[in-house]
């Protein structure tokens, strides 16, 4: 048996810089015909010549696989001429609250202070992407932020708002308040929730920003992915540390999903009898939401086993991915 995807996209994707990249970039360009690639560099990507050596790092990384980065710019306070000058190099602005996340020290830290970028991205058709968190408590911090998506989202009606790796079942819901509003969810926060990560053995492996929540609410991520919502989309954030930064006392957040992604959310949608509604999640309901044309490109799944590995090493650096050890049923071609 055999499954085929089109263009299949990661809308959320870190793939770090150096060595780092060297080993994670081809992986996700096996699997991916695009991904929207996270700023959140030391320092993070912001100018115009940033954002240009790095795609082509990036692109160099991929050697001949078919990968189109979308790029996207650190959110700052930018003028009208700085992001004129952006505009045609980026796919939007992501919006980190200040110390919210991994390399996000730089973020903005009141809100008010963002707004006139925010209505000149408006003007001139930027999307706004957004870590929706709080400073509140762990499990809280996007409920919280809710408030902020629902506050933009009715003052700037023309802007396309994405909220990042949505994890909660009240996020589903305010999905469907504001018709600018879009999100992208992650391949753990359908599967896991906070027992995975802690609730038995502590699994560094599955810690990440948001933190997986309750099991109602990756219930109703599930059943918004599953039912081919129109404006959710697979992103899957996934953000690879090198193994003694997650095997440590204190653990980064990021959890390592590329090279399983695609495997993994056959599997998950197959056993759901939803097959049919994968294609729209992993590409066409972003090719819709964005207006964008991604290289053609067909990916192949096959109904066979895969070990995913217990490390993927390379240039001298090594990383764990999720369900490390583990064997799918579905494989890429
Ligand atoms: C991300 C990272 O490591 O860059 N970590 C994470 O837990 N998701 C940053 C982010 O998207 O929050
Ligand atoms: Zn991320």
């Amino acid at each position: 048996m055999k499954l085929e995807l089109n263009s299949p996209l990661d809308m959320h994707l870190h793939l770090r810089d150096g060595d780092m990249m060297k080993l994670v970039a081809p992986l996700s360009a096996d699997s991916f015909a695009g991904a929207v690639i996270m700023p959140n560099l030391v320092p993070p990507v912001s100018s115009v010549e940033e954002v240009k050596s790095y795609k082509i790092r990036i692109l160099e990384a991929c050697g001949d696989r078919v990968f189109k980065p979308y790029m996207t710019a650190f959110f700052k306070n930018y003028t009208e001429e700085e992001l004129t000058q952006l505009k045609d190099y980026i796919f939007g602005i992501k919006l980190y609250p200040a110390g919210a996340t991994t390399n996000s020290d730089g973020g903005v830290k009141a809100m008010q202070e963002a707004e006139k970028t925010i209505s000149i991205m408006q003007e001139m058709g930027i999307p706004l992407l957004v870590h929706g968190e709080s400073h509140g408590f762990v499990m809280d911090r996007e409920a919280e932020f809710l408030a902020v998506y629902r506050d933009l989202a009715s003052r700037f009606p023309k802007l396309r708002i994405c909220m990042e790796h949505i994890t909660t079942a009240s996020a589903v819901k305010l999905l469907d308040e504001f018709e600018n509003l879009c999100a992208t969810v992650t391949l753990q926060h359908l599967i896991i929730t906070l027992d995975d990560v802690a609730g038995g053995m502590l699994r560094p492996h599955l810690f990440c920003k948001p933190i997986a929540k309750r099991p109602e609410d990756r219930e109703a991520l599930l059943q918004a992915a599953l039912s081919g919502h129109s404006r959710l989309m697979f992103g899957s954030d996934s953000a690879p540390h090198p193994i003694h930064a997650k095997e440590s006392c204190g653990c980064a957040a990021g959890v390592f999903t590329a090279p399983l992604a695609l495997p993994r959310l056959t599997t998950l949608f197959e056993e759901h009898g939803c097959l049919d509604k994968l294609q729209g999640f992993v590409s066409d309901n972003a090719c819709k939401l964005y207006g964008i044309t991604p290289p053609v490109k067909k990916v192949t799944l096959i109904r066979e086993s895969m070990e995913i590995p217990t490390a993927y090493e390379a240039h001298g650096q090594k990383v764990v991915p999720m369900d490390a050890g583990c064997v799918l049923p579905w494989r890429l071609a």
